[in-house]
């Protein structure tokens, strides 16, 4: 009887610990709004089935997974909205790392999940925990019992890969009657703004930093030198992220990129976790997304090639044909030639003294020509002829003196478009701003420039690229074509050019892109640079 009543007592305190961790499990998934829940228990169909009744009661989906089953871990967990995970560690077959692992290659610890552990110590519960991937995002609370009460713990690391500590803090408790208290109230990202210091890693693409000036001078500096502004401009943002989460940035520095590397050396440099951060904005293409993240917000950007055009000033032969089509032209000499034909014969049938075609054409084109002519009869035909033809003149030559006059004063300018075709064709000198990123603008599927690579491509390796001091000088003198990133070229082209060969200036663009700050794809730092 005495037995009896201690198995039935055990088994009431064994159903209120259940009722327990069960009750938990929902009061804190409520607290954070989830709306599904999946878990990996210890296996005890009692205690999992009294969890399930209590989400489904509160309209959450939810699946329990007992220990020792295999699973396909990934799969298991995937969501696309916040999802809450339970996962008790306190049973021995637990499979703790498989978990903890599967969960920091697929970056488990943002946003998206919202992970509630169950322990029995804390430095057991802590060393079972894999901290590479949590930052400052990560949600991951352990629960441990206190006597009959429960306490709760906020677990994150900034970012472990680059000296980063695990940062456990009291988070709350949980009591039978009084259930959930949360003490840290405050938005995670502020109450965990301070990095301490931690030294980040960013890199970008610096090509012209003078040897004896320290990079981070380089970048500081606001020296009259212009070149090198988007690490510039990358730098200052990221410094102003750095200041207002307390981080320091250690500088990489790239100055060249493989020809057989077709996303750039700051990407591959980021897909290594070489770097964290880039500072030097980069175009945003499909594949790049595979290597890194952006992190916001975009810029536009371009760089074309740049010519003068200059109007010609030479007056062509042709042009004093011009201001009649050709078949004025001709229906003019068809006109004068029956002319002369006509006046001949008038002259023959009045019995002229000289009524050759011979005179009848010297007439005609004097009369056309505004001279004078003889008079060689007295009779009215001929007189109303010669009447015919000088006003014939008269209204040719008139229209012909306006016509030249207003086609020399309206000579058009002949700008070409801004098109990659029309400068392939245009025969002119091309050169480029030595650039890393020149080869990659030329493998753009865009038709225009595989178009126009050939044409660049005929152009002998030695003369592809000169400086722009040199590009400046020789579009300047006219006839060569100069690809720049114009923010590099417009300083120089203000000094050098006088107002009407600005107005000269044309631009036909190679890249018209957008371009983005990037961050690694673990993004410890993504989301702060973000909100920065
Ligand atoms: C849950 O939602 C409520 C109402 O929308 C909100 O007041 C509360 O702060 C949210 N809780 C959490 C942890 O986000
Ligand atoms: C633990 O989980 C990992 C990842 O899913 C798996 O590869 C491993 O086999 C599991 N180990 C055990 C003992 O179940
Ligand atoms: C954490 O998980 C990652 C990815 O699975 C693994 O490479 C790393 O070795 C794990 N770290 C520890 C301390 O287990
Ligand atoms: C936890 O570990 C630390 C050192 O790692 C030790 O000082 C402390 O006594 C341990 N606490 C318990 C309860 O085991
Ligand atoms: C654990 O319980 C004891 C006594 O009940 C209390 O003094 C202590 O503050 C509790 N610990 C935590 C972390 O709440
Ligand atoms: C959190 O705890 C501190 C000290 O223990 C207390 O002063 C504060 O009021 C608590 N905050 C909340 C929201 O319970
Ligand atoms: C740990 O994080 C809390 C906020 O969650 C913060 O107030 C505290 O300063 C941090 N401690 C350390 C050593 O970083
Ligand atoms: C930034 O971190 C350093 C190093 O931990 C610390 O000494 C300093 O007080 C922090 N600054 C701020 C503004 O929190
Ligand atoms: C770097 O060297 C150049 C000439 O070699 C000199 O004009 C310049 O002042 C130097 N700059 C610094 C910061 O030493
Ligand atoms: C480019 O070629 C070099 C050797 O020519 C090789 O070491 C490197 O791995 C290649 N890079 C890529 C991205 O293929």
């Amino acid at each position: 009887m005495c037995l009896m009543y201690r198995l039935f007592l055990l088994q009431t305190f064994i159903i209120v610990v259940y009722a327990q961790t069960s009750q938990i499990i929902r009061d804190y998934f409520v607290y954070k709004n989830v709306t599904r829940v999946v878990g990996f228990s210890c296996g005890d169909v009692d205690e999992d089935f009294l969890t399930l009744k209590l989400l489904i009661d509160i309209g959450m989906s939810t699946a329990i997974k007992p220990a020792g089953l295999q699973i396909d871990i990934p799969r298991y967990l995937d969501t696309d909205r916040t999802m809450g995970v339970f996962v008790d560690i306190r049973c021995p077959n637990q499979n703790i790392s498989g978990i903890f692992n599967e969960g920091t290659t697929h970056r488990m610890y943002d946003y998206s999940y919202a992970w509630l552990i169950f322990g029995s110590n804390l430095n057991d519960s802590l060393q079972s925990l894999n901290d590479s991937g949590f930052s400052i995002v990560t949600d991951f609370a352990i629960l441990l019992p206190n006597d009959t009460d429960y306490v709760l713990y906020d677990v994150y690391n900034h970012c472990k890969m680059r000296g980063g500590v695990l940062n456990v803090t009291w988070l709350g408790g949980w009591r039978e009657n009084e259930g959930l208290t949360i003490n840290l109230t405050d938005s995670r990202i502020n109450r965990r703004r301070d990095y301490h210091g931690m030294r980040a890693k960013a890199a970008g693409i610096v090509l012209h930093r003078p040897k004896n000036v320290s990079l981070i001078d380089y970048l500081e500096g606001d020296s009259l030198e212009v070149m090198d502004n988007w690490p510039k401009f990358g730098y200052t943002l990221l410094s102003h992220v750095a200041d207002m989460f307390n981080f320091t940035m250690d500088l990489v520095e790239i100055d060249h990129w493989e020809k057989n590397d077709s996303n750039g050396p700051l990407m591959g440099t980021l897909k290594r976790d070489d770097a964290d951060l880039g500072y030097y904005p980069s175009i945003l293409t499909i594949e790049r997304y595979g290597y890194a993240r952006v992190i916001f917000p975009q810029w536009p950007t371009r760089t074309c090639f740049m010519f003068r055009t200059i109007p010609a000033t030479k007056m062509k032969p042709w042009i004093i044909l011009k201001p009649f089509a050709a078949d004025t032209w001709y229906s003019i000499i068809l006109i004068v030639v029956i002319t002369i034909l006509i006046l001949s014969c008038i002259l023959k049938l009045e019995r002229a003294d000289d009524y050759g075609c011979s005179i009848s054409a010297l007439i005609a084109i004097a009369a056309l020509c505004q001279q004078g002519f003889p008079s060689l009869s007295n009779q009215s035909a001929s007189r109303i002829a010669l009447i015919q033809i000088t006003v014939f003149g008269l209204l040719v030559y008139n229209y012909y003196g306006a016509a030249i006059v207003s086609a020399r004063l309206n000579e058009p300018l002949q700008k070409m478009n801004d098109s990659l075709y029309s400068l392939a064709h245009s025969k002119m000198q091309m050169a480029a701003e030595k650039n890393v990123f020149f080869n990659f603008l030329l493998r753009n599927p865009r038709p225009d420039v595989q178009y126009f690579r050939p044409f660049w491509n005929a152009i002998p390796e030695s003369e592809r690229f000169i400086s722009l001091e040199e590009g400046v000088e020789r579009i300047k003198r006219g006839g060569f074509a100069y690809h720049a990133d114009p923010d590099d070229i417009y300083p120089s082209i203000e000094l050098a050019f006088d107002k009407q060969m600005i107005c000269q200036l044309t631009e036909v663009h190679l890249l018209k892109s957008e371009l983005g700050l990037w961050s690694n794809l673990k993004s410890h730092f993504h989301e702060i640079s973000k909100i920065a």
